[in-house]
């Protein structure tokens, strides 16, 4: 009785410690583009293909972008024994021949599915189809699965997460888990067990600061899921990161607002999947979407969080912990005004107990790198940043030793 008590707590133990993740597969925060935020419904092979192409002509793959993600409404049923269809209309070559030529073109194909009946389109869900659906994808040469979590009922997040996740795992084919339950069952706390991110908040929207009211759901522009981020800094970290969701550079805002938008998607840590339409996107797009120094800032090996540093109504500074003792600094103004800074960097200490940092800057001598201007600014001793940032924009500033 003892030894099989000692054994089933072996067991247990076990179970937890060896979660059954393909470890490794996010050292960094993913990068790739995700057909929702532009195209919603309307995906199609010829688009995903044209994506593909662009991804690579564009110079985004080569500044790190990699999964070419197609969201809701590429499935349309079932077979008679329970193999999900992809709408022969839309994707008529199947999508293994999709996968393939994504490939070919050195990306990673991902998917969405949903852990209950239904998608939040109406498509089939893959709740009690979650084995099959795992063995179809590693069959197909899926890299990267979002799962969502519309039509779920009374189901168990953790326990619907796990399914999928031991799902995969059984099919023996690397995925990456994109978790998307919108922050509701607080995926921070069982997420990195299971998946490789989780989306902290619901659905963002092409806009600085509006929240847009469905009812039962809201949108919010990036600045409000911006403010939610910053309770989590703690769960975030390599191969397992806080997803702000899906970014807006490009769908309609000003160039200024898409530049903060995506130096703050920089500055805390999180993925960095592209929304917009890359085939038609300005030039001003393409640079602030390619800036390689911005998204180094990103996929730092550290993997750490960025927090908001000092703050006043109008104007933020954010600070991220980089490795080798660098770090970047985020000068945001929030208001519709422009506003002066002059930051004394030798007076300043950043002090941080969740990544461990400790830095005075007095201590010493930075360089420091104006990453949107693309000019270095001397080094920090005895020096002042003096700048005027316009409405809605950024400073981003990297201090090198
Ligand atoms: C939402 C999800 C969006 C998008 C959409 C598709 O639940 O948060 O990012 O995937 O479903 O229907």
């Amino acid at each position: 009785m003892k030894k099989l008590f000692i054994f089933s707590i072996g067991l247990f133990i076990s179970s937890i410690i060896f979660s059954q993740k393909f470890e490794g597969l996010a050292l960094t925060p993913p990068m790739g583009w995700n057909s929702w935020n532009k195209f919603a419904c309307d995906v199609s092979e010829d688009l995903i293909k044209k994506m593909a192409d662009v991804m690579v002509s564009s110079g985004m793959k080569d500044a790190g972008y990699k999964y070419i993600v197609i969201d809701d409404c590429w499935q349309i049923g079932r077979d008679s024994s329970g193999n999900i269809i992809p709408d022969p209309k839309r994707f008529p070559s199947g999508m293994k021949a999709l996968a393939d030529y994504i490939h070919s073109k050195g990306l990673k194909f991902g998917l969405y599915s949903d852990a209950g009946m239904k998608t939040c389109a109406g498509r089939p869900g893959s709740r009690g189809y979650e084995y099959q659906d795992a063995r179809t994808y590693a069959n197909w040469g899926v890299d990267y699965l979002k799962y969502d979590w519309c039509s779920t009922g009374t189901q168990n997040a953790p326990a619907s997460y796990k399914l999928m996740s031991d799902a995969i795992y059984k099919a023996g084919r690397p995925v990456v888990l994109s978790i998307c339950e919108w922050g509701n069952n607080e995926p921070w706390k069982w997420g990195a067990e299971i998946g490789h991110l989780w989306r902290t908040t619901g659905d963002i929207y092409h806009c600085y600061d509006c929240i847009l009211n469905h009812g039962t759901w809201n949108q919010w522009g990036w600045t409000v899921i911006l403010d939610m981020q910053h309770k989590l800094r703690k769960y975030n970290g390599p191969d397992h990161w806080n997803d702000a969701d899906m970014m807006e550079v490009g769908n309609g805002m000003s160039i200024a607002e898409d530049r903060a938008h995506f130096t703050l998607w920089c500055m805390l840590a999180t993925p960095l999947m592209a929304g917009n339409d890359i085939a038609n996107m300005t030039n001003e797009v393409q640079e602030i979407l390619t800036n390689k120094e911005a998204i180094a800032i990103n996929q730092d090996p550290k993997g750490i969080q960025g927090l908001r540093y000092l703050y006043t109504d109008n104007l933020e500074i954010w600070v991220k912990p980089l490795q080798n003792d660098e770090l970047a600094f985020c000068f945001f103004n929030r208001s519709d005004e422009p506003q002066d800074i002059n930051f004394k960097w030798d007076k300043y200490r950043v002090e941080d107990g969740i990544s461990k940092t400790d830095i005075y800057l007095n201590k010493t001598n930075y360089k420091v790198r104006d990453i949107w201007a693309m000019k270095d600014l001397g080094t920090t001793k005895n020096a002042t940043l003096k700048k005027t940032i316009p409405p809605h924009d950024v400073v981003l500033i990297r201090l090198s030793k």
